[in-house]
């Protein structure tokens, strides 16, 4: 009866929208920009912090599909951030086993960011701590048609048919295809919305709100939403005493 031995299954992939970088510059006096600046010097951290705690799978919102439409100057330096930020770290996702990915809509991407990424998605494949994977020019929106275009083709191809499409065929069809689905999403700077983000995969993740803007989210906030998590009840569905007996405790379509 008691939901307490229904503890939160491990926490395998934590996903974050990383948000309030602008504002944390404009409470300074500082320009946006800095703002982006302190972000990465975030991030490098929070990687750190989640191959100590052996989290498998980290994914971060680094730039929407909606980002596009921000002043040209803005998405330039985010763009030159990437860059810094991949050369900066090889060496560190390297030693540290991290192997990166990429979701999104790469055709928007410049040739130069394509091909930092690439590179960097090739020398670090082997990386079996951490997949750290960065969400770019990414909208679960855009993502899920792609997904249904790619369906559409294999049965218009004769491949499948229509009626046999189940989920699993759209998780495979989707960017994230062989990950897990998110446990726990966090967002950052007080927001309280998704904003595009892995719409299908956060079906069941648990979801954390954080008042602290992005540059000030450090491995001490972390840990404090990492122990929130595990006094979370999932229950996929399911009642009390089916999950405490064990069942239903899958969080992935695939
Ligand atoms: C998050 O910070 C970084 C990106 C979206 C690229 P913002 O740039 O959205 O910062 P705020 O929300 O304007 O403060
Ligand atoms: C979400 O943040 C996107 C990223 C963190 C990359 P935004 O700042 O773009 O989201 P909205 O506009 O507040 O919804
Ligand atoms: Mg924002």
């Amino acid at each position: 009866m008691s939901n307490t031995t229904n503890v939160a299954a491990p926490l395998q992939h934590l996903a974050i929208i990383m948000d309030g970088n602008g504002r944390w510059a404009e409470e300074r006096g500082l320009p946006r920009v800095a703002g982006h600046q302190q972000g990465v010097r975030t991030v490098v951290e929070i990687v750190n912090e989640c191959v100590r705690q052996q989290i498998s799978c980290l994914t971060l919102f680094a730039f929407s599909s909606e980002n596009w439409g921000r002043p040209e100057s803005e998405v330039e330096t985010l763009m030159s951030l990437l860059l810094e930020f991949l050369a900066s770290q090889r060496q560190r996702m390297l030693d540290d086993g991290v192997r990166l990915r990429v979701i999104g809509d790469r055709a928007r991407l410049s040739a130069t960011v394509r091909s930092a990424l690439n590179v960097a998605e090739e020398e670090t494949r082997d990386g079996g701590c951490l997949t750290l994977v960065l969400a770019l020019s990414y909208g679960g929106r855009d993502e899920i048609v792609r997904a249904a275009r790619q369906i559409a083709r294999r049965v218009a191809s004769g491949e499948i048919a229509a009626e046999d499409v189940d989920a699993a065929d759209m998780a495979s069809a989707l960017d994230t295809a062989g990950l897990p689905d998110p446990d726990l999403l966090i967002r950052t700077s007080g927001e309280l919305r998704i904003s595009n983000f892995l719409l299908w995969q956060l079906a069941y993740a648990e979801l954390y709100f954080v008042d602290a803007f992005w540059p000030d989210f450090g491995p001490v906030e972390l840990r404090q939403a990492l122990d929130d998590y595990r006094q979370r009840r999932r229950r996929f569905g399911l009642t009390a005493e089916q999950t405490a007996a064990g069942e239903g405790l899958s969080n992935s379509a695939s």
